[in-house]
């Protein structure tokens, strides 16, 4: 639950930046509208991985900051290259986030219906934010990017569970 916690802490600063370049850069409020409005979702993911971390009796990543940062440097970077791949970026991110979520699901124990349930309802989400990015008109990024993506993922799942 801790790295899901992280997960939704990357996607605040994720949507948060990337509204913020597609208005500065690609005057699109229509797109920022949009980012914003998945922004919002995103904030109540936050807050049930949050609060069954509690109830779980155990701590949020203490690397939070770093993660948040590094995520916001990558939504920038992802907004500068304009409307069509920032979208895939949303695309392929949420993509990445729904199969390690069907992984978490297929680990959790069946009696944890709390956790199931909050797993269950972000998965559901998060496909919902990847399909809308897709109407939206996404660019789909070149295989490295996917592949450096899910690297990235992998350091920061790993790292997460731990720390
Ligand atoms: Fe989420
Ligand atoms: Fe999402």
């Amino acid at each position: 639950m801790r790295v899901n916690h992280v997960g939704e802490v990357c996607a605040q600063a994720l949507y948060t930046s990337q509204a913020l370049g597609a208005r500065l850069w690609t005057q699109s409020p229509a797109l920022a509208a949009h980012l914003e409005h998945a922004s919002q979702e995103e904030t109540d993911h936050l807050a049930w991985t949050a609060e069954r971390i509690q109830q779980l009796n155990t701590h949020t990543s203490l690397l939070n900051p770093l993660w948040y940062a590094g995520a916001f440097g990558l939504g920038l970077v992802a907004a500068a290259w304009g409307r069509g791949v920032s979208l895939g970026f949303v695309v392929e991110t949420e993509h990445q986030v729904e199969a390690h979520l069907n992984e978490h699901l297929s680990e959790l124990p069946v009696q944890d219906h709390a956790s199931r349930a909050i797993v269950s309802q972000m998965k559901a989400d998060e496909v919902a934010h990847a399909r809308q990015a897709q109407h939206m008109g996404a660019k789909s990024l070149p295989p490295p990017v996917q592949w450096a993506m899910r690297k990235a993922a992998k350091v920061m799942t790993t790292v997460a569970y731990r720390v």
